[in-house]
This record gives structure tokens, sequence and C-alpha cells, in this order.
């Protein structure tokens, strides 16, 4: 009997332990003025929840609480916002005091001056230095026609062979990134360096902040510096030669020529921007275009079509060039659906420069806001049948300018190279689509959050047309 006694008073003091545990960080967020939501745990909040469930939390949560609740995830208290017109007035008022808020990890990776971690004026500087660098004439003159090249030499010989499409478009997106910010050559000891280094930065970026040998985090800040000193090589060896560039690089280092006038650090934060920013979501959406295109063959009809028709009127080899990519309307509308039905960006983050007022509640500064989109990719009032792939309902007069469509952000931080991104992805498209066919080998298991990714490879066989 007295064994039972103790059994109970233990169990009974555990579950007094864990509640009082879960009411610790509802009483440290407690405040007038907050919207409706759960807390979670100390320290760690809802995060594994968070992660495990993903999509259903949100949507559980959003049942519970409404489109606009609170949360603790990924570190910090959280407000979550899944309502389309909020979101957009979110992003179109940073100057309101809602800034950019992504997290520790990535801040300390990718640099304090990188164009997330700054706002306002600084904001406006670097964003400026990095919209002419992918301007329209700097896509045609120069960016294309590296895209180009090196995509019509990396797709080739894939006759009669089984590729995993996940690993070779990560390879190849970002091997043409390197070639466009400083000519790397894509078979050279420079360009294995920087692959390396890369992946451990980016899993670095994702990781919680702990600064212990062996962690993700301290191995992404040792590949930044790594990184750094390989680009500063690079940049001192530009100024020692005479020799004349056709890239990015080149491009930030003309200060003469150049309204934006950057040093030497911030041109090389700059650079690690472009490789950081723009490779996961290309080669994510260049992945599941094909994996799309493989399961609707109509739609693959459509776009090949569209490609044949470019190639008949050009020589063998001849490149292809701006007019081509701006012809390609159904190509547009083929990644536009791949960025909507696959959600390759599901949100962004936000974070409180001081108290806000949003939506009837008091967000107290500090707090960050996470601008949930994923919700509105599948909204059937906006989108007839939103688990079909059809690329012609973006084939619509105006369909880019709803106020619903944020596949690319908006407001003040809309993606500033979604055109280049465009270009990216369409050329890779151009390239697999005028030389081949393929067909799936075996059966891709697809995780959708908090990531697109494909955990055992996406491999499909190609055959030469
Ligand atoms: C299909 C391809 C792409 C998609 C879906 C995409 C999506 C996005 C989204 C949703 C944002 C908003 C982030 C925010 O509000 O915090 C963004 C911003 C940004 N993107 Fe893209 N992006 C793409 C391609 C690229 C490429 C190729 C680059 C560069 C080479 C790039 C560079 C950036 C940068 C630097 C920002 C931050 C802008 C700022 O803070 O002002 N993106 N992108």
């Amino acid at each position: 009997m007295a064994f039972f006694m103790e059994i109970t008073y233990v169990v009974f003091s555990v579950l007094c332990f864990c509640f009082l545990l879960l009411r610790w960080n509802e009483m440290r967020y407690r405040k007038n003025g907050l919207p409706p939501g759960t807390m979670g745990w100390p320290v760690f909040g809802e995060t594994t929840k968070f992660l495990k469930q993903g999509p259903n939390f949100m949507k559980n949560q959003k049942a519970r609480y409404g489109s606009f609740f609170k949360s603790h995830i990924l570190g910090s208290p959280t407000i979550i916002s899944m309502d389309a017109e909020l979101n957009r007035y979110i992003l179109m008022n940073e100057s309101k005091g809602l800034v950019a808020g992504y997290p520790q990890s990535m801040l300390d990776i990718l640099g304090n001056s990188n164009i997330a971690a700054v706002h306002g004026s600084a904001h406006k500087f670097l964003r400026g230095a990095l919209l002419s660098l992918v301007s329209p004439q700097m896509l045609r003159d120069i960016v294309l026609p590296r895209i180009d090249r090196f995509m019509s030499s990396q797709l080739s010989n894939w006759d009669g062979k089984i590729i995993n499409l996940q690993d070779h478009t990560k390879e190849v997106i970002f091997l043409s990134i390197m070639d466009q910010i400083a000519s790397i050559d894509p078979a050279s000891r420079r360009a294995d360096y920087f692959k390396t280094h890369f992946f451990k930065l980016v899993l670095g970026t994702l990781s919680l902040p702990i600064n212990l040998p062996g962690t993700n985090y301290r191995n992404g800040v040792q590949a930044r510096k790594d990184l750094l000193s390989m680009l500063r090589q690079i940049l001192e060896e530009r100024k020692a030669s005479n020799e004349s560039y056709k890239d990015m690089l080149s491009c930030l280092m003309k200060t003469d020529e150049n309204k934006y006038k950057l040093n030497d650090d911030e041109i090389l934060d700059l650079e690690l921007t472009l490789m950081y920013s723009g490779y996961e979501t290309v080669s994510t959406t260049s992945m599941m275009a094909l994996k799309f295109l493989h399961d609707n063959p109509k739609a693959l009809e459509e776009i090949r079509k569209e490609h044949l028709a470019i190639r008949e009127r050009k020589k063998t080899n001849e490149p292809i060039d701006f007019d081509d990519i701006k012809s390609m309307r159904f190509t547009r509308a083929v990644i536009f659906e791949t960025s909507r039905l696959a959600t390759i960006v599901n949100g962004v983050l936000r974070k409180t420069t001081k108290d806000v007022e949003l939506n009837g509640y008091l967000i107290p500064k500090g707090w960050r806001i996470y601008v949930y989109t994923r919700e509105i990719n599948y909204d059937p009032f906006l989108y007839t049948e939103p688990l079909t792939f059809n690329p012609w309902r973006w084939m619509e007069k105006n369909s880019e300018s709803h106020n619903y469509f944020l596949l690319f952000g908006g407001g003040t931080r809309l993606c500033p190279a979604k055109e280049l991104g465009i270009t990216e992805v369409s050329t890779f498209l151009h390239y697999i689509l005028t030389r081949y066919r393929w067909e799936e080998v075996g059966e891709t298991k697809l995780k959708k959050f908090p990531r697109v990714q494909a955990p055992n490879g996406m491999h499909m066989r190609f055959l030469s047309n």
C-alpha cells in the first residue's frame, strides 16, 4: 500500500511540475492586448510541435484561435499571421517598426551588414547595390549569356542516366551562381572548395546558435570565414591583374562607374548574400518543376512546344537571349504554379522594433512575426481546385499583380532578384526540355515542411529526345 502511495505521490509531483513549467511561459508572456494562443514550454516553446506537425500545427491553432495568434517558436515569442490582407500590410510597413527578423544564427553567419540584418537607409543602400546587379540590362548583357553557356554545357550527356535531381539541381544551381558572381570554373578546385564550405554555411544558418565544437552553428561560422577568405583572395587577384571579367564581382569593383560604391568588406558580404539567397529557392523550384511536369503530361507537352519553337528559330547551339526568356509565357506560368503548389517559401519573418498595434492587438517590442503565406496558396476562393497543378491559371491577365501574390514576398523586401530567379529556372528547363524526356525511377517521397525536400532523393531516368 505504501508503495502505491509513493508512486501516486511521484506521478502527482511530476504532473504538478509539468503543469507549472507549462504555465511558466504562459505567465512570462502574459500581457494585456496580446492575441490568443499558447506559449508551450520554457525556452523551447512550441518549436518541436511546429517543426514536426508543420502546416497541421498552423491549421489546428488557426481553428482554435483564428488567423492571428501567438506562440513561442525557434527561440522567440512569435505572432503568427495567416491573414492575406494583414500579411500584405505587415510587408508594406517596415517603417512602422516591422523590420526583417531572421534568426540569430542566420545573422551571425551571413554577417551583421547582410541585407536581412539591416533596415532603413542601410537597407535601401544595399538593396540598391543589389538591384544594380540584376537590372534588365545586366541580365541581358552579362548574366543571361553566362547562365546560358553554363546550363548548355552542364546539362549535357544525360542520355540513359539515372539522375538524383535533388542533388543535381542543388549542385548545378550553386555552380551557376558561382559562375555569375565570380567566374568560378565549375571543374576547378576552387569550385570544390566553395561547395564544401557553402553547404556547411547553409546548415549553420538554420541551427540553434550554440557555439560549441562540432555544432552546425560553430561549423557555419567557420565556413563563413573560409568563404570570405577565398572571396577576398579572388578580389585581390583581380586588383593585381589587368584581365577584364564580365561578372557581378567586376561590376561591384568598378567604383568609378557604379553609383553604389561599396568597400571591399561590403562587396564580399554582398557576394555571400547572392550565393545564399538564390540557391535553395531556385534549385528547389527547378527540381519540383520537373516533377510536376512529369506528373502532368498536358502541361509538359505545352511547355515543350514553347521551347522547341524557340530552338527552331535558332541555329544549332545558338544561345537563348533575353527576348527568348521574355517570350516564354507558359514557362513563367509553370514556375509560378510550381512555386505555389509546392510552397517553396512558407513565409517570411519580421521583428517589432517598438510596441506595434496590429489587428486590434498590441505586439510588444522585440517579438517576431511569422508572416505565414502558405495557406494563401491553397485557398479555394483565390485558386480554383488549389491542389491541381494548373499553370494555365497564370496565363490570365494581371495574375501577378493580385494583392495575394506573395510568392516572392512583398513591400520593401520584395525579392530583388525575382527576374534573375525566373531566368535561371527557365534556362535550366530550356536545355532539359529540348534535349531529354524523363521518367521517375521508384516513388519519390516528399517532405513539405519546413522546406521542400525529397529525403531519399528524386531519381529520374533521362533519355535523349
Ligand atoms: C524562384 C526563386 C526565388 C524565390 C521564390 C524567392 C523568394 C523570395 C522571397 C519570398 C523574399 C522575401 C523575403 C522577406 O520578405 O524577408 C525574397 C527576398 C530576397 N531574395 Fe529572393 N527568391 C528567389 C530567387 C532569388 C535569387 C536568385 C536571389 C539572388 C541571387 C534572391 C535574393 C533575394 C534577396 C537578397 C532578398 C532580400 C531582399 C531584401 O531584404 O530587401 N532571390 N526572395
